[in-house]
């Protein structure tokens, strides 16, 4: 083991990013280890907008693992913590075989938050699961290739290991070994891009994402044509319209592909619903905008949920936020409607106004966080910002 000797305790922190697939993961064809029926591709978003913060604690006085998450004790028996825990734990066995392994029967107390509210309903579990894993590896000392044990924990999880553009690689075999999570281009490869998350008002909780793509699997005939025959070419016209930062391509790729997936849900038997009259205006704008400039200068991809994310190009953010303020009008928090990176104020013109053709419609979003493609995790090394106390308990701050 490094530093830590067997009686002492170890205490790492990291932090780990969002990811927003632009061509979808939906469908596994292996529940207990999350193999899906197509590969997937995402952006990774900056962690200085949307991050999950994780500390892990291994110590000989602990007498259980034991986990908190934004400042609540789970269950540690969850059976997807349990599959991460156990294979992190088989990786540190194999790599530190012969050495003191005092510390690899010890207990782990494991704390988590989020920096962005849960209830937005923002995917959660990919930056949570990504940021557990990244660091129980270097708590136990395992190096290398992390992405197969993250994908254990939620599927879109091992594409937040990465920074910038990512593909998950289905993989063919039945044991999941090929199945990985590898960056297609670093977050620096295209400077100009922009993302602006349009959090909907949510007044339901919808269907989750596996229990969701379960009944897909097994209902909709769209989503088995969509992966054997749609997605493969998609793939790689994705991965050429990134490598050549062309966003005209990159934009009818994720709206397409967003637009299908939703399409696979309405297909499902029962049907399923994510999108919500807020998500359709959203669709709409951002279709009648691109035609008004003549150009595709804006994208739109949907998860789970109603919640839309918007692509762009930095010259056009100003304009289209301040469209989406005009045709949302914040309530009662127009201060703070916009977080994130600046945004500066735009005056729309009153013929792009009229032309757009739709009415305004209050209350619709909550607010925008503005961001960018970004880093993946890393080893948070300010002791302060450490979320377990000497203790080994959640520090009250968490
Ligand atoms: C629509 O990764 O949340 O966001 O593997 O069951 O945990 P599980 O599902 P999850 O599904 C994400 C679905 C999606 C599309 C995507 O991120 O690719």
């Amino acid at each position: 083991m490094p530093e830590n000797g067997a009686d002492t305790t170890n205490t790492v922190t990291c932090s780990a990013p969002v990811n927003i697939a632009v061509i979808k993961y939906w469908g596994k064809r292996d529940e207990e280890l999350i193999l899906p029926i197509n590969s997937s591709l995402s952006v990774t978003l900056h962690q200085d907008q949307l991050k999950t913060t994780t500390s892990v604690c291994t110590s000989r006085l602990f007498e259980a693992d034991r986990i908190w998450l934004n400042g609540k004790e789970e269950d540690i028996n969850h059976p997807r913590l349990q599959s991460c825990l156990r294979e992190i734990r088989r990786l540190a066995r194999k790599r530190h075989s012969d050495e003191d392994s005092a510390a690899l029967v010890h207990k782990v107390h494991i704390c988590s938050v989020n920096n962005f509210p849960t209830a937005a309903g923002l995917a959660s579990s990919a930056a949570g699961f990504a940021c557990l894993v990244f660091a129980l590896a270097r708590a136990l000392g395992v190096e290398g290739e992390l992405t197969g044990v993250a994908r254990q924990g939620s599927g879109s999880a091992c594409r937040s290991l990465h920074g910038g553009f990512v593909q998950w690689i289905m993989g063919q075999r039945d044991d999941g070994k090929d199945s990985l999570a590898q960056q297609v281009a670093p977050e620096s490869h295209w400077p100009q891009l922009r993302v602006l998350v349009l959090v909907a008002s949510a007044d339901r909780k919808p269907v989750g994402s596996t229990s969701g793509m379960q009944t897909s699997v097994q209902t909709s005939s769209l989503l088995k044509h969509r992966a054997d025959r749609v997605v493969p070419g998609r793939m790689v016209a994705m991965m050429d319209a990134v490598s050549r930062r062309d966003f005209a391509a990159f934009a009818e790729l994720t709206m397409k592909d967003s637009n299908q997936f939703h399409a696979t849900c309405m297909d499902t038997f029962p049907p399923i619903f994510y999108l919500s009259q807020v998500s359709q205006r959203i669709i709409s704008l951002v279709h009648r905008y691109n035609s008004y400039s003549r150009e595709t200068r804006v994208a739109y991809t949907f998860d789970a949920g109603p919640n839309a994310v918007i692509f762009t190009l930095q010259q056009h953010v100003d304009e289209f936020a301040a469209l989406v303020q005009h045709f949302f009008p914040p309530e009662t928090n127009g201060g703070h409607f916009i977080q994130g990176l600046p945004v500066q104020p735009a005056a729309v013109s009153e013929d792009l106004k009229q032309s757009l053709g739709l009415e305004p419609m209050s209350r619709g979003l909550s607010y925008i966080i503005s961001t960018k493609p970004g880093p993946g995790p890393r080893v948070v090394d300010d002791p302060t910002q450490c979320l377990l106390g000497s203790d080994g308990l959640p520090r009250q701050t968490a």
